[in-house]
């Protein structure tokens, strides 16, 4: 690089430094004045120079950064390897189409059934549908948010093949009981890790327990690429098969910056198609995609990886706050409860309202909206109400009586990385003055 374009690169980055110091120093929090987000991105000038270096570069497609996010992914999670992808739904896609894939022995076939929970984000169950699997929806507990282990075997059936499943606002699922039903019954696991990257069950990660798993980043989630995504996966077999079908479904496995003449398979000529030779990089062997992010976010990715020991102090210690609270408001609400061996690391600290409380979800979240404190409820509460669902061939086990109260009576609010012990503090305070006071 020579010497001009080098001080100009300088330049920028002094500017990007200045305008987050001075973004910082101006930072306020003003009670009922400043949204307090239910979640969002916690970022500076060291992401976004990471990410403008590389636009500078001139390199959009996945080089560098994105190994180096993979292998640095792949050891924070404990898992074999990782592949980066555009969002948390794509991977939830790819992780489904792995395991139909023809290339993984004792893949999935439609009409298969998948158990998992009747609560969640739609895009873990879309997949299933979208490859003709059948969901089996299992009730939640009303505290932990995720299912009882203890009702996998009511779930079976001659035709389950896998357990899919979320940590539901970062709060793990029972893994070892979870594990032993799948390796029982020989089933696959997935783990919806999207919402408990840092989240442990017995000092191990959740989204390491499973086959393949699933990282969403998305700005709300515990690390972000502004929109991305990665599959984890414990079967070496998924590095080519994955990556293929995240990459059009070929089944050239170069990496994108190998310029080398023969490819990575030091043999791109020789293969065949039509019976003639044809160049390997345009053999397609898997009906794929291309949901591929693209190098600046996995630049974003790596300075954000750096940042997750403290992102993840941060929110276990507002989730110890906001609970601190909330116990004085436990009989108007069902506070979150995780199991004896989980460490979650929230994503959310979500209420659910007592069936006998004198108020509706709608009155106290129209409350707090009305204080700049957002709120959401959990995602799309049970499933099976949604419109989309109607017509969707699904089995449920018994009548998910648990996760209809959490479609009506549950919703979050934020204790991400962003907020500090004031808005904390401001959100107890409002729910506080909204409660009816004992007369
Ligand atoms: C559990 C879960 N899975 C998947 C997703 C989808 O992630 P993305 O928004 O990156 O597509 C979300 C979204 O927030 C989620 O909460």
């Amino acid at each position: 690089m020579d010497t001009t374009e080098e001080s100009k690169r300088k330049e920028i980055e002094r500017a990007v430094n200045k305008i987050f110091s001075d973004r910082k120093a101006k930072k306020k929090f003003i009670r009922g004045k400043t949204w307090i987000q239910y979640s969002g991105g916690v970022f500076d000038d060291r992401e976004i120079n990471a990410s403008i270096e590389s636009l500078i570069d001139g390199w959009f497609g996945l080089g560098r950064k994105a190994e180096e996010l993979e292998l640095g992914l792949a050891h924070f999670v404990g898992v074999k390897g990782s592949i980066l992808t555009n969002s948390g739904s794509s991977s939830n896609l790819l992780a489904i189409a792995s395991l139909m894939s023809y290339f993984y022995p004792g893949h999935m076939t439609p009409g298969d059934e998948v158990i998992t929970a009747a609560c969640g984000f739609p895009t873990t169950v879309n997949p299933m549908v979208l490859y003709g699997l059948v969901p089996v929806f299992l009730d939640v507990t009303p505290d932990t948010y995720n299912i009882d282990a203890n009702n996998l075997e009511r779930a079976l059936s001659k035709k389950t093949k896998a357990v899919m499943l979320a940590h539901t606002l970062g709060n793990p699922n029972e893994m070892d009981a979870v594990v032993a039903f799948c390796k029982k019954h020989n089933l696959l696991l997935v783990e919806d890790n999207c919402d408990a990257l840092g989240s442990e069950y017995d000092g191990q990660r959740t989204g390491s327990f499973g086959i393949l798993s699933t990282q969403s980043f998305y700005p709300p989630h515990h690390m972000t690429m502004g929109e991305g995504g990665a599959v984890h996966y414990n079967d070496l077999r998924f590095e080519r098969i994955t990556r293929s079908l995240r990459d059009w479904g070929r089944s050239c496995w170069c990496r994108g910056d190998d310029k080398t003449m023969n490819g990575a398979c030091k043999s791109r000529f020789n293969y065949r198609v039509g019976g003639k030779p044809y160049d390997h990089k345009y053999m397609f062997n898997q009906i794929g995609y291309n949901l591929k992010p693209i190098e600046p976010q996995a630049a974003m990715g790596v300075e954000q990886l750096k940042r997750m020991p403290s992102f993840m102090k941060a929110r276990r210690k507002n989730f110890a706050r906001m609970y601190g609270h909330a116990k004085r408001w436990e009989q108007h609400f069902i506070l979150p409860r995780s199991l004896p061996k989980a460490d979650p690391c929230w994503f959310a600290f979500p209420f659910t309202i007592r069936d006998e409380a004198p108020f509706t979800t709608h009155e106290i979240t129209m409350f707090l909206e009305s204080r700049m404190i957002q709120t959401r409820p959990l995602f799309a509460g049970n499933i099976t109400r949604q419109p989309a669902y109607f017509n969707v061939p699904y089995r449920k086990v018994g009548d998910l009586t648990n996760a209809d109260r959490v479609l009506h009576n549950t919703f979050f609010v934020g204790i991400y990385p962003g907020l500090g012990n004031e808005e904390i503090d401001f959100i107890a305070e409002s729910i506080h003055d909204f409660l009816p006071k004992k007369t």
